[in-house]
């Protein structure tokens, strides 16, 4: 029987699925579900800062609608302030308590300060490592690909140096040098890479005539490119590298890691076919595995990395040249 286990930043996981930050995490009964069902860890829904922003102001709203007779009631108790990420953070270290499995927080904040300081709140809640979402549509024509990176690189930094556990950074896959990028935020202290963060975009309903934001569900077609960009990295960095997008079966999973990907990330597959999927991913993998007599995941990671063979351009410009070549 193959050996699925893996170690992730360190973190050992009993094999390579881990179920990727989204609402699917947002009850404990859920992340208990998916563990049952065989995840080897799992990734929490990020705290937003922006998300933490709006309540905040949406209850200091509120305070100031109350009826004058009933505010002046309010000024007589000790001082109502929001309660900020703390139910994130009580949640977050519930769920830690409650499984086995390696839980990994996830942050996305707007102020450079607030990165440093959320980041530790959430390293105090038990969990065996963060996850970076860096993401922030570039809107302002004064501001350079160059600003956007160094911001990204000085945050993590920030966030480095004030906690201790492992760090992720999950990257979209829009840099002009995704190369320069990784090498930068390796030398900079992030411990693996997410690829890729798939971003959700606004929809036209063209009846009704408004916008709506959809949450559009990858498809397994998608994970050729976290599976290109796995492969070319895979011997270009020490850090560790999680394939996020379109990963449906437990075969997408064995193609992940013969290009060299420590583990692999699922969230769409399991909106559709719910918890239980994770199993059959795990037979499928087992299957295959078995087939090709391979005891472990070591026993093929990166056999079929961008460097390895002697097709090893087929990852980089030479499959461009190849596919037009092949075009009347
Ligand atoms: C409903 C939904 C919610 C998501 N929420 C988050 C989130 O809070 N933070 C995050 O980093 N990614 C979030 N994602 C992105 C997923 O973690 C994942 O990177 C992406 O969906 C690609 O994986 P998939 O093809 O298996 O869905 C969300 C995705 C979906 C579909």
């Amino acid at each position: 029987m193959a050996d699925l286990r893996t170690t992730y930043m360190g973190v050992p996981l009993a094999n390579p699925i881990v179920v990727g930050s989204c609402s699917l995490s947002k009850s404990i009964e859920s992340i208990k579900r998916l563990e049952q069902a065989g995840a080897g860890g799992l990734v929490v829904k990020s705290l937003f800062e922006e998300q933490i922003q709006m309540e905040e102001e949406e209850f200091r709203t509120r305070l100031g609608d109350l009826e004058p007779g009933f505010a002046e009631a309010v000024s007589m108790f000790p001082k109502m302030e929001h309660g900020g990420p703390k139910q994130h953070l009580y949640w977050v270290a519930e769920a830690r308590k409650e499984v086995k499995m390696p839980i990994f927080a996830s942050l996305n904040c707007v102020s450079r300060v607030t990165w440093g300081d959320y980041a530790k709140q959430l390293e105090g809640t038990g969990v065996n490592g963060l996850e970076l979402n860096f993401y922030s549509p570039a809107l302002d024509p004064e501001v350079t690909a160059s600003d956007i990176e160094k911001r990204e690189l000085s945050i993590l930094e920030s966030v480095r140096a004030a906690v201790k556990i492992p760090i992720a950074v999950k990257l979209h896959p829009h840099y002009t040098s995704l190369m320069n990028v990784v090498s930068r935020m390796e030398a900079a202290g992030a411990d693996a890479f997410v690829l890729f963060n798939r971003l959700l975009q606004p929809d036209i309903d063209v009846d009704g005539l408004t916008r709506h934001s959809a949450v559009g569900l990858s498809a397994p077609g998608e994970s050729l490119l976290p599976l290109r960009w796995v492969a070319i990295l895979r011997d270009r960095t020490m850090a560790d590298l999680i394939a996020s997008t379109g990963i449906w079966t437990g075969r997408d999973v064995a193609k992940m890691v013969l290009v060299g990907a420590k583990a692999v990330q699922v969230v769409s597959v399991l909106y559709r076919e719910q918890a239980g999927h994770i199993q059959k991913m795990l037979r499928e993998l087992t299957a295959w595995m078995d087939a090709h007599n391979f005891a472990s995941l070591d026993a093929f990671r990166g056999k079929l990395g961008q460097k390895q063979g002697t097709d090893a351009w087929s990852f980089a410009r030479g499959q461009y040249i190849k596919a037009l070549v092949g075009v009347d």
